[in-house]
């Protein structure tokens, strides 16, 4: 397994590309299975969760074609054909090693009434149940059945009639598989308490483009009126907002002065407020975000919370961040029940955390010391490589294919900006 080596203390500066949004190609790629004609994605990141989607669309019978991407390209083109599908069934095998499979739930059973898919199991933040895709996807006249770690959902007549369902809790997932069921439904469905994260808007835009019919778009209610068919299309996805968070955190956390291009720089709001309040100097260049950290950092008191809030998948990366600030900082994660796996990793580079239930002080320390780390999850491992890039000496950091799944190269655009990290095999 491979695993990344870095010697810390570089200040990181310079321009630094950032790539098209995981967790929007993650919903735009089931697109595909609602149309008989190509959709045509493009700046689609190079990740291992694009790749192990591409495999499941495979699986039910849909084409995958990347085109003319040169190997020094960041992002590729995809088009995906799924003009006749060989199967409506995602796999335990699959679906237990990428929960973001759950999203041809939707997509299946609005294309052709039927979908069987294996319930997804836990994960290392949570155990992050579906129930609420399934009470969705019933409230649109779905017939739902388990059996033997498989979900079947059914449309009766083979066409869902519509409905409407108000979310108890906001969950991306479950509204994005409630609307991929409910553009192609008999009647109109209104969706309450929705999800607002800009992935959930890309995805209503790639739709609408596809011939859906969706008003309330970035908002909490969603009014989908069916139609009989949507058509291809071809859409770019938009920029990785938490990517883009997590490079501003290096360039914080080195004192560093780091341009990121192509940002979507309303999408980071909550990123951007935090950062100023961290002491960071933030500038807004069009779809451009310099971040320059001359001074100490300052630490602050922050909880997560569905969009516009602060987004869990920045918990990780401003916690190591803060470990460095002058004082005591409180982080609050809201959303997941265990997504502090990184405390441990941080604490074995000097970093001073205590958990208690969902809350985490940190207080700042003068410095950290490279160590031999391990990672957990994706947003985890990022954070220790944030806390390698400042530490004193060398840190190796295992099990880097969490890495792989959400950030493109990481290596490569952090030692284009200064940094002395390099990926090693076990060889
Ligand atoms: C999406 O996960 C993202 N993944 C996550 O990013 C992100 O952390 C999360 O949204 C919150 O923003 C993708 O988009 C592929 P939820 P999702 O449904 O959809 C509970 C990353 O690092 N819940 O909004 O699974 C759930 O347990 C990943 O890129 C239910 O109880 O998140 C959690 O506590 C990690 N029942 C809360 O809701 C359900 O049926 C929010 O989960 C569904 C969710």
């Amino acid at each position: 397994m491979d695993r990344i080596i870095i010697r810390g203390g570089k200040r990181l500066s310079g321009r630094l590309p950032i790539s098209g949004a995981k967790n929007a190609a993650l919903t735009l790629m089931p697109c595909a299975l609602l149309t008989e004609e190509p959709l045509t994605l493009r700046n689609l990141p190079r990740l291992a969760d694009v790749d192990s989607f591409g495999h499941l669309l495979n699986q039910l019978g849909a084409s995958t074609q990347i085109e003319g991407a040169r190997p020094e390209d960041f992002g590729r083109v995809m088009t995906i054909r799924a003009g006749k599908l060989t199967s409506t069934e995602a796999p335990y095998d699959i679906v237990r090693k990428m929960r973001a499979s759950i999203l041809v739930l939707g997509p299946l059973v609005g294309r052709g009434g039927e979908a069987v898919v294996s319930l997804p199991g836990g994960c290392a933040i949570g155990n992050r149940p579906i129930d609420l895709h399934l009470k969705a996807m019933e409230a649109i006249g779905a017939e739902i059945e388990l059996a033997a770690g498989y979900v079947k959902a059914t449309a009766p007549g083979g066409r869902l009639p519509g409905g409407d369902y108000v979310f108890p809790i906001v969950s991306v997932g479950a509204t994005e598989n409630v609307v991929m069921a409910a553009v192609t439904a008999r009647g109109v469905s209104r969706i309450g308490n929705a999800a607002r994260e800009p992935e959930i808007v890309d995805l209503c835009n790639c739709l609408v483009a596809m011939g859906a019919k969706i008003s309330g778009i970035g908002t909490e209610t969603l009014i989908i009126t069916g139609v009989e068919r949507l058509h291809g299309a071809t859409y770019a996805v938009m920029p990785d907002r938490i990517e883009a968070g997590s490079y501003a955190c290096a360039a914080a956390i080195t004192g560093g002065d780091l341009e990121l291009a192509g940002v979507d720089i309303e999408d980071m709001r909550a990123t951007i407020t935090a950062l100023v309040q961290a002491g960071v100097e933030v500038e807004e260049k069009g779809d451009v975000l310099r971040v320059n950290a001359p001074g100490p950092l300052k630490p602050l008191t922050l909880a997560t919370a569905p969009f516009p809030g602060f987004a869990t998948d920045m918990q990780a990366q401003f916690m190591a961040m803060l470990t460095l600030a002058e004082g005591a900082s409180v982080l609050t994660e809201t959303i997941f029940e265990n997504r502090y796996m990184h405390v441990p990793e941080l604490a074995r580079m000097g970093a001073d955390i205590h958990v208690s239930g969902r809350t985490a002080v940190v207080r700042g320390v003068a410095k950290l010391n490279g160590a031999p780390v391990m990672a957990t999850d994706l947003r985890a491992s990022m954070s220790l490589i944030l806390a390698g890039l400042a530490a004193e000496g060398e840190t190796q950091v295992a099990r880097v294919y969490h890495l792989d799944r959400g950030y493109e190269r990481l290596e490569e655009k952090l030692q284009a900006v200064g940094a002395d990290i390099e990926r090693a095999g076990d060889g």
